[in-house]
């Protein structure tokens, strides 16, 4: 080759490493005006329970395959102090128990009617592993009904171990600790048990991929002495959106997690936004994340109630909580939850609403591997 040659190899590759880098950079502002960075969070609630019964490993998993980030395991105490995955201390309406055991119930009251009640804390850890997990909800498939196990906070840590040993993707787990104020009258109060359970998988500091979240606060405020684990503050009232409150919650937690009509809340009959409150903005101020809960796409009779709001498209819902700013959504759907992140992530391939499936940078990259690559060959000759 000669010089003229060298020289145009030379100013072609210099000019294709400009093109990628204001490429990168311009893709990279707009994703600040309208996309999110990839820690936006996929929360599986209860699992994919859109799908599978709730918190069985079988609906953790099918979560995980469908691209959620985190998984969220309901936490409640056996007799024999294991910590088990159910969103109630009563069991029977997710599992079989009072078929398995007639007897063994509680007489209480709901609505000064007697109910009979099977408490998770009436029975060992050997006998709730003879149940199996059913759905909760007629609209919902039964077809998995009396399958699954109920699995154990140390089943959820070792699946997740397991995925990244396979997969090499890091799932996070989000457990939330039920009742803890109900399991502390029973001498059941589990929260050392569980830092200790996290810490055996080397869960330990903020770093790990851990939320533990409650809508109680004395059990968050005591972990927050114990642990640098991040935690969550549910939030239950509209009290709880007021800015002193959460400046409250900044003295404890890393993030809120609000009801979905807390940040966009809708008319009476849920099929009309109205504008959105600032609650996104006021925690974000206060430097705390906003996860939000539950994103549903479904409901008793197809109603597909909670879309109603959001042209009844489901994906729409998701759409709008990522534009009202949220860090991260709950959903008993998780593909489409994960589907709708990637609309939006810088960096990775844009879905069928977020462009052409090839991102600026990724085009930039293309254009500049093959010329480098050349102008490289060249300087070896
Ligand atoms: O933990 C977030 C959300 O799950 C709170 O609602 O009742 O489903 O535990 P719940
Ligand atoms: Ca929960």
């Amino acid at each position: 080759m000669n010089g003229a040659m060298e020289m145009f190899w030379r100013k072609l590759g210099k000019i294709a490493a400009s093109c990628w880098i204001v490429g990168t950079l311009a893709v990279g502002l707009a994703g600040s005006a309208w996309g999110i960075d990839e820690n936006f969070l996929v929360i599986a609630h209860r699992g994919a329970s859109g799908y599978r019964p709730e918190h069985t490993l079988a609906a953790y998993q099918w979560a995980i395959d469908k691209g959620a980030d985190f998984i969220e395991p309901d936490l409640v105490s056996t007799k024999d102090g294991y910590l088990i995955c159910r969103h109630e201390m009563n069991i029977e309406g997710t599992t079989d128990v009072e078929e398995k055991f007639p007897d063994r119930y509680r007489e209480t009251e709901l609505d000064g009617v007697p109910v009979k009640r099977w408490y998770a804390y009436d029975f060992t850890l050997a006998e709730i592993k003879t149940l199996r997990a059913k759905e909760r909800l007629e609209n919902r498939s039964h077809a998995y009904d009396g399958l699954y196990e109920i699995p154990t906070l140390q089943e959820v840590c070792e699946l997740v171990k397991k995925v990244k040993e396979k997969t090499g993707r890091t799932i996070g787990i989000y457990p939330e600790t039920k009742s803890p104020t109900a399991h502390k009258e029973l001498g059941l109060d589990f929260e050392d048990e569980l830092l200790e359970i996290l810490a055996g998988y080397g869960y330990v500091d903020a770093s790990a991929p851990v939320f533990i979240q409650s809508f109680e606060t004395d059990n968050l405020k005591y972990l927050a002495t114990k642990t640098k684990i991040r935690l969550v503050q549910l939030m239950s009232s509209a009290e709880d959106m007021k800015v002193e409150r959460l400046k409250e919650f900044k003295t404890y937690v890393y993030g809120i997690g609000p009801y979905t009509k807390m940040v966009l809340p809708t008319n009476e009959k849920g099929d009309t936004l109205l504008s959105p409150t600032s609650l996104v903005e006021d925690a974000h101020n206060l430097g705390l994340k906003v996860h939000v809960w539950t994103l549903r796409v479904d409901g008793p009779n197809n109603e597909y109630r909670d879309v109603a709001a959001f042209k009844k498209d489901p994906k729409e819902m998701f759409r709008a909580f990522i534009a009202a700013g949220v860090d991260g959504y709950f959903t008993d759907f998780p593909d489409l939850g994960a589907e709708v992140k990637g609309e939006y992530v810088i960096g990775k391939t844009a879905g069928k609403n977020g462009g052409s499936g090839c991102t600026a940078s990724s085009l930039g990259a293309l254009l500049f591997v093959p010329i480098f690559a050349g102008a490289c060959i060249f300087r070896k000759r």
